[in-house]
């Protein structure tokens, strides 16, 4: 069997490898000449472990093809993938031009029975939209066609793409008639993960909520951390304790100065729009958000209050992009945090191994370096944003004869505050530490 997967972003790349390592032939469209150029070099747009190499085979087994020819593509292809993306819009609500773009593509190459599929994270309804707007190319051109359009949302994350499509927790498949659901089933007859039918409403708002829900787990760790701090409390230990009951879970349950990415803050604020839209706006979600959005200045507290004014303290960042092993600095933690300290005149200098080109256009003004050593010569403080292992693992003890002064800030509550004080270092983590001008100065 055929697929054609338009798109060829994070999640259209990775759903069309893990088709065709599956053995299934696969077009991946895209309109950006360029970039099929590179992907037919098999140089992917972002970074992501390992996935070069398994594009290079593929390409070479000819088990993959990247075209711009959508007729073409659609033609010889069971399967039309939508992957395309779905940016906010001012309000928080998705914007969907490209799909309603490409709908009309797919309805003017339509030629005969297809199963169309959104991999795409849509608003509720938007498969009844692609419907409506296929079948009216259909009428303008005067065919009668049966199709179907499916909604098959994606859960894969930045870092694991390859191995979350590969090996899903499970596979959520919205759809409106037995032909469709039969040829779904026949899509994913090898797959071990369990599938759930909904009807296509429903697998819509799975992804929505699921990601909605992961985003108020680790903003409600991060409301507690900012109480357990006022009482005294490790909210390490407390998350521990707490992940150890399976109905709650220990995932997504760290503290840390806050999640960024290309979809919770997204797909949080959209689900907030549509909340809003149908007069019943999510309390708890908002909540959600607004804790995530002031963590960073929360965090900045403790840092500013330590020092009194950060004006022309040096201070050293530790990690750029939004989570370790991608390159995305999409609503990174770091861009806030150093927004901040910029406005609080302190010297930024900054360290990632992946993502130092991008950030160092957004502010010219900080020293980037790929060695983390390097990035906190001589500063006051220093502060982790991102787990990479690089820094996790960074020689600790050669780190504390470059500070100037030992003030370590872990955003991400990943160092080991005992080993990290026997390295004569005064940490600070998230709801754990003790930096507070009370312990210091007695
Ligand atoms: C997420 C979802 O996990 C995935 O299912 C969906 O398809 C896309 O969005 P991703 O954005 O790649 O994936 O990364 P994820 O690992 O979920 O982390 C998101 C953010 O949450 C990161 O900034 C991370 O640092 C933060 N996070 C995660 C925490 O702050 N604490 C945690 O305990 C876990």
């Amino acid at each position: 069997m055929n697929i054609t997967v338009i798109g060829a972003g994070y999640v259209g790349v990775t759903t069309s490898i893990a088709f065709a390592e599956q053995g299934y032939h696969v077009f991946v469209v895209d309109s950006d000449k360029e970039k099929l150029e590179k992907l037919n070099h098999a140089i992917l747009p972002f970074y992501e472990e390992g996935m070069e190499e398994i594009l290079k085979s593929l390409l070479e087994q000819q088990q993959l093809i990247f075209t711009n020819n959508i007729q073409d593509a659609v033609r010889q292809s069971e399967f039309i993938y939508i992957a395309v993306g779905t940016p906010p819009l001012p309000s928080g609500a998705a914007n969907l031009e490209q799909i309603e773009q490409v709908s009309k593509a797919v309805g003017s190459a339509l030629q005969e029975y297809r199963t169309i599929v959104i991999k795409s994270t849509v608003p509720i309804g938007t498969g009844e939209k692609v419907e409506f707007i296929i079948k009216e190319q259909l009428n303008l051109r005067k065919k009668d066609i049966k199709f179907d359009v499916v909604a098959n949302p994606e859960f894969l994350r930045e870092g694991s793409a390859l191995h979350d499509a590969l090996y899903p927790d499970r596979i959520v498949v919205g759809c409106e008639n037995v032909r469709a659901r039969q040829m779904m089933e026949k899509l994913y007859q090898h797959s071990k993960a369990p599938i759930l039918f909904t009807n296509r409403k429903e697998a819509e708002l799975i992804k929505y909520a699921s990601n909605a829900f992961l985003a108020t787990k680790i903003s409600f760790i991060n409301e507690l951390a900012r109480v357990s701090e006022e009482l005294g409390v490790n909210i390490s230990i407390v998350s521990k304790g707490m992940g150890m009951d399976k109905r709650i879970g220990a995932d997504f349950l760290r503290a840390g100065i806050g999640y960024g990415g290309s979809c919770f803050p997204k797909d949080t604020r959209a689900l907030l729009a549509m909340s809003s839209e149908v007069g019943m706006p999510l309390k708890i979600l908002d909540a959600a958000v607004g804790i995530n959005e002031t963590q960073v200045t929360w965090f900045m507290k403790k840092i500013s209050n330590l020092f009194g004014s950060l004006e022309d303290k040096h201070i050293g960042v530790l990690g750029l992009t939004f989570k370790p092993n991608t390159d995305d600095i999409r609503e990174a933690t770091s861009l806030k945090l150093i927004k901040e300290l910029l406005l609080h005149k302190a010297i930024v200098s900054a360290y990632d191994p992946k993502s130092t080109a991008l950030v160092k256009t957004i502010y010219p003004e900080i020293w980037i370096t790929t060695d983390p050593l390097d990035a906190i010569n001589n500063v006051d403080a220093a502060i982790l944003v991102t787990e990479w292992d690089e820094i996790v693992h960074m020689d600790w003890k050669e780190a504390r004869r470059r500070v100037r002064q030992p003030y370590l800030f872990d955003g991400r509550n990943v160092l080991e505050p005992k080993k990290m004080a026997e390295y004569g270092f005064y940490y600070e983590g998230v709801g754990v530490g003790n930096l507070r001008k009370e312990n210091l100065h007695g």
